[in-house]
């Protein structure tokens, strides 16, 4: 009979290691895909500093303004720089990811 009980305590004792080992590793891996993804911090740049002015439609019409990657990125600089925004190379980056995944796929 205490051997039944064992079994259980025990294998109580593992199903809690488990799902702790779970929890452990949902935790661990949040972090490494949200640092990975640039084009979800462009995504957030881009929302929180630039599409109060336009809607995704701009980027859309028919004449749009870059037409390459190279020009993408220009744009994304001027329009950082009219903002006064001081973003480095990674924040532009970022940004011409999320648009080029999102919009223009050059
Ligand atoms: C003050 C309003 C305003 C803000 C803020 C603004 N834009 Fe713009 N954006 C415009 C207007 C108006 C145009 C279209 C005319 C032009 O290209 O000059 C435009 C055009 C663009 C284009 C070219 C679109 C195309 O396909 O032709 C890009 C790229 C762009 N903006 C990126 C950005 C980024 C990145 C930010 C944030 C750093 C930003 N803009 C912030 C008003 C704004």
């Amino acid at each position: 009979m205490t051997g039944g009980a064992n079994r259980f305590v025990r294998a109580a004792v593992l199903e809690a290691a488990c799902a702790a080992l779970m929890v452990f590793l949902l935790m661990g891996c949040l972090p490494v895909a949200t640092a990975g993804a640039d084009e979800s911090r462009g995504r957030l740049l881009y929302e929180n500093h630039c599409a109060s002015c336009h809607d995704k439609r701009l980027h859309e019409r028919d004449q749009r303004l870059p037409e390459n990657l190279g020009e993408l990125q220009r744009e994304v600089d001027r329009w950082q720089r009219n903002q006064g925004l001081h973003w480095g190379r990674e924040e532009i980056a970022d940004v011409v990811d999320y648009l080029n995944a999102s919009q223009y796929r050059f």
